[in-house]
């Protein structure tokens, strides 16, 4: 079994979309083992609860520093034998001992066609706001490898969503989680198990 390790922060929809499709069997032989969130009382830990699923909450702002905040995650995931890390909606940076521990098995699910609105700052309903702002055409999501920056790691799947001339940020949103980021993640978890996704300096390719 693929041990899956989730980080979350918020209303956890990504985590649930993981939930079902390993029980619908598309992540067959995918398990996960534990879900983190980066702070309290957050959706994304009553599904975990719902679903039997061991939960924690490990806070940077419980930690002195960086690196004891990251130690504590290091820790957590070595208990749990976590083989690939998720971030489902996290808001966290992670710092370099935990990048470095897992590199190359972390991935993010970005809100927007990465290099479009992301970066420090763009997170949550902000990439779709700014996308509004700016009058693009489409948007859409990005899973990525996840190394030290903010949203800048190899990309391994997009997805675009048209934007339509009546959308508000929160239907905006909406749309590209229900059309882009529920599908993208749980595919580049499946290509990851099928040992598909080949990184070529910072390009990944897929087999
Ligand atoms: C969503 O906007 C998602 O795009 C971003 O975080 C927000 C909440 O995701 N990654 P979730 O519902 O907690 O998975």
């Amino acid at each position: 079994m693929l041990r899956l390790g989730i980080l979350v922060s918020g209303g956890g929809t990504n985590l649930q979309s993981i939930i079902d499709k390993i029980q619908n069997g598309y992540l067959a032989g995918c398990g996960i083992v534990t879900v983190v969130s980066s702070k309290t009382g957050v959706y994304a830990l009553e599904r975990a609860q719902k679903h039997n699923i061991p939960s924690a909450v490990i806070s940077k702002k419980s930690f002195g520093s960086m690196e004891e905040y990251d130690s504590a995650l290091i820790a957590h995931f070595k208990q749990y034998e976590v083989e690939l890390v998720v971030l489902a909606g996290f808001l966290s940076m992670l710092g370099q001992a935990f990048v470095d521990t897992y590199r190359n098995r972390i991935i993010n699910i970005h809100p927007s066609l990465i290099p479009s609105f992301c970066g420090k700052g763009y997170y949550g309903i902000i990439p779709h706001q700014k996308a509004l702002e700016y009058g693009v055409k489409v948007t859409g999501a990005t899973v990525h490898f996840v190394d030290l920056e903010y949203d800048s790691g190899p990309i391994i799947l997009q997805k675009a969503v048209e934007v339509k001339p009546d959308d508000t940020p929160e239907s905006l949103q909406l749309r590209v989680m229900q059309e882009a980021e529920w599908e993208l993640l749980p595919k580049a978890i499946r290509l990851y198990k099928e040992n598909r996704l080949i990184l070529e300096g910072r390009k990944v390719r897929i087999e």
